[in-house]
């Protein structure tokens, strides 16, 4: 029982693995082990000596079991602290960088064009690319055979329907979706599109927000106003507009905004022109046959006003992109520098 014990302790304080301490274990401590086997020698004894004889055995067994076990946690700490020193991060190597992306400087103006207007309680409504001859003209008071058509050279999709040409086609909607209540004050942005020829200042494809704005006594002083804070937001609080008389078939008044250049202050530059004076929006009072159309019976005092602006052109003139195409074309080189304008 002595040298089983000796060899036993000794060999577990020799394993140097668990798979060792296993074969350790195996050998003494199983069911045919050498341990199991000392019991097997209780019938050669006496009947006074079988007691003491059986708890020797028994306290041999439990003592290698405890010293298996403690050899055995020890181990099984070893191997961990040897795997988490293996699977060691260096946190103080320079890592790969990743490329963060940011949006595009399209969107970076139509989302502050939408927060200018949000803050001044309008709703934002939006359509559909596709939409009918119906609502993309007719309804815009431009009827059939309408010279005024001619302007707006247009994708058909088949007789009725077509690409809408301006965001005025949302206006018609929204007039509609609202008759007969009042106020109504929403902008509608969207993409829209033109048969022209691409080149530096004209894109087939490019992108409106549509104002609209309409309720009892509304007035072009409101209009002026309202165009005035949204110059002011986009290019800073010192600029000032103009109002040129203009046409359009669903505005009456119609009138071409002008806002004061923001690279000369007004004084002439070659983005002005040397007129000091920059073309940014088309808009007007709501055509009263306009309103009639959507369903608003005319009624003294009812009036609105409706603006249309450029989002490529609003983009352009704040970060000096001469180009319409470079929006496009996606160019990384080109896109990435607007980072710091986010
Ligand atoms: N729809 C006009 C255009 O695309 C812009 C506009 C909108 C003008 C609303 C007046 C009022 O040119």
């Amino acid at each position: 029982m002595q040298t089983i014990r000796e060899n036993a302790l000794q060999e577990i304080n020799e394993a140097t693995t668990l798979e060792q301490l296993q074969q350790v274990r195996n050998t003494y401590l199983s069911k045919k082990g050498l341990v199991s086997s000392l019991m097997k020698q209780m019938k050669d004894l006496s009947n006074e000596e079988k007691p003491l004889f059986g708890q020797k055995v028994n306290e041999l067994k439990n003592e290698l079991e405890e010293a298996y076990q403690i050899k055995q946690a020890h181990l099984q700490q070893e191997a961990l602290n040897q795997r988490l020193e293996k699977e060691r991060i260096d946190i103080t190597l320079p890592a790969t960088p990743l490329k963060v992306g940011q949006l595009h400087p399209l969107m970076m103006v139509w989302r502050a064009l939408e927060d200018i207007f949000r803050e001044m309680g309008y709703n934002i409504v939006e359509g559909n690319d596709v939409d009918t001859d119906f609502y993309n003209f007719e309804r815009a008071n431009i009827p059939q055979d309408h010279p005024a058509r001619d302007m707006q050279d247009t994708f058909y999709i088949d007789m009725e329907h077509l690409l809408r040409t301006h965001t005025t086609a949302i206006q018609t909607r929204a007039l509609e979706m609202y008759a007969p209540h009042l106020p109504i004050k929403v902008v509608c942005p969207g993409k829209v599109y033109r048969k022209d020829d691409d080149d530096a200042t004209h894109s087939h494809q490019f992108m409106q927000m549509e104002g609209l704005v309409v309720g009892m006594n509304i007035t072009l002083a409101d209009l002026k106003g309202t165009l005035e804070l949204l110059v002011r937001s986009m290019f800073g609080q010192e600029r000032v507009i103009r109002f040129r008389p203009s046409y359009f078939q669903f505005t009456e008044p119609s009138v071409e905004v002008d806002v004061s250049c923001h690279v000369c202050d007004g004084k002439g530059c070659s983005v002005c022109k040397q007129t000091g004076w920059i073309e940014i929006l088309g808009a007007g009072m709501v055509h009263p046959a306009v309103l009639e159309m959507a369903g608003y019976e005319s009624q003294e005092g009812l009036s609105g006003f409706a603006f249309g602006v450029g989002i490529e052109r609003v983009a352009m003139l704040k970060y000096g992109v001469s180009d319409i195409r470079q929006f496009y074309t996606n160019d990384q080189r080109f896109l990435e520098q607007f980072k710091r304008f986010e």
